[in-house]
């Protein structure tokens, strides 16, 4: 049809439940950003799945929905190359999980490891969330896509989304391409305060929308070397937070080591490596606040990245479905007269 469909195509997604921080740079978006360049790809702004943890705080789903989208274009993704999807105005989307919840097992959703870890997490599951991965086969699935970029902890959601495709095509004749996980390495962000994950609700996160003012303090806070006392005692590197995001964001490597030299000699404090970190951060900053200035003025192009993009999807989708449909046989009328003369 057109030259898009000769690259292949990949889908990926965020939930909508607050704003993005650092750890969804290192983690996706930094990556994201590479793969717009070769692919054809779909960003999925996941609102329906959000609702399977927020289901009575939608304010906070439908803000999420455009501070996702801001935050996407100010790190450089391009709405123009890439196809911004908000999840909840694709129709498609739900039929299509329902079709497909015909053929899903239950006892493959139960044995999702990734599933079975957050539901210890919860008090109470709602069917909607307990029904998420099977959801997130539905997003694979609709835009048909060959590869979805993941995290080590999602890949047995694509591994279910390859036994459902392959299932389906079985069943009901070839439709869908079987996707593969792309597993980058995607390290995780350790918070400001040495915990294991930057996550909102820990309040540990420096987002990619604070200010210069806000990541000075936010770097203040941060841990360092807790057998440390005083500057002139050794310090330790490993485990040091100021050291870890100067790993993952200060560029000057060879600088870098003699730093580490200098604290573990007891030459230098935390009070100087946190100063070059502040200027670190804010510098790698800088561009997305610029972007992210842009968009704040100019909220019709925001809108505009998501219209066509959503757009463009569900053309995708309604695609798709009309496959699905023919291929279950649940075209619509004239098929009733099609049965009747067999
Ligand atoms: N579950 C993913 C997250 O919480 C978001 C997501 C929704 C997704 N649908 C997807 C990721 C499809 C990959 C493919 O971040």
């Amino acid at each position: 049809m057109d030259t898009e469909n000769k690259k292949e195509r990949i889908l990926t997604g965020m939930r909508p439940t607050g704003p993005l921080h650092l750890g969804h740079y290192v983690g996706a978006l930094e990556n994201w950003l590479k793969l717009q360049e070769q692919y054809d790809c779909y960003f999925l702004i996941a609102d329906y799945q959000a609702l399977g943890d927020y289901a009575e705080d939608v304010d906070r789903i439908r803000k999420s929905v455009i501070d996702v989208a801001i935050d996407w274009l100010s790190v450089g993704l391009d709405p123009k190359r890439s196809t911004f999807v908000i999840q909840s105005y694709i129709p498609e989307h739900a039929e299509l999980f329902m079709l497909l919840s015909m053929i899903t097992p239950v006892g493959m959703l139960e044995r999702n490891p990734t599933l079975k870890s957050e539901m210890e997490r919860l008090k109470e599951i709602s069917l909607g969330f307990y029904n998420y991965p099977a959801s997130q086969v539905a997003d694979i699935l609709l835009p048909k896509a060959n590869l979805v970029p993941v995290g080590e902890d999602q890949v047995p959601h694509i591994e279910l989304t390859r036994e459902i495709a392959r299932k389906f095509n079985r069943i009901y004749g070839p439709v869908f391409p079987e996707p593969k996980a792309l597993v980058g390495r995607v390290p995780r962000m350790i918070g400001i305060d040495g915990k294991a994950k930057m996550s909102k609700s820990l309040g540990n996160c420096i987002y990619l929308s604070d200010d210069e003012q806000i990541v000075a303090k936010k770097v203040k806070k941060m841990y360092t070397d807790p057998t440390r006392a005083k500057a002139t005692d050794p310090g330790h590197v490993e485990g040091n937070v100021v050291f870890i995001y100067l790993d993952a964001f200060y560029s000057d490597k060879e600088k870098l080591e003699e730093l580490k030299e200098l604290y573990q000699q007891g030459k230098i404090g935390d009070a100087e490596t946190k100063e070059l970190l502040t200027k670190t951060l804010n510098n790698f900053l800088d561009p997305i606040r610029e972007k992210r200035a842009y968009y704040l003025s100019h909220p019709e192009e925001v809108r505009q990245a998501l219209i066509e993009g959503t757009e463009r999807a569900r053309k995708t989708a309604q695609a798709t479905i009309a496959e699905v449909r023919k291929a279950m046989r649940i075209t619509g009328y004239e098929d009733l007269e099609n049965i009747q003369k067999k």
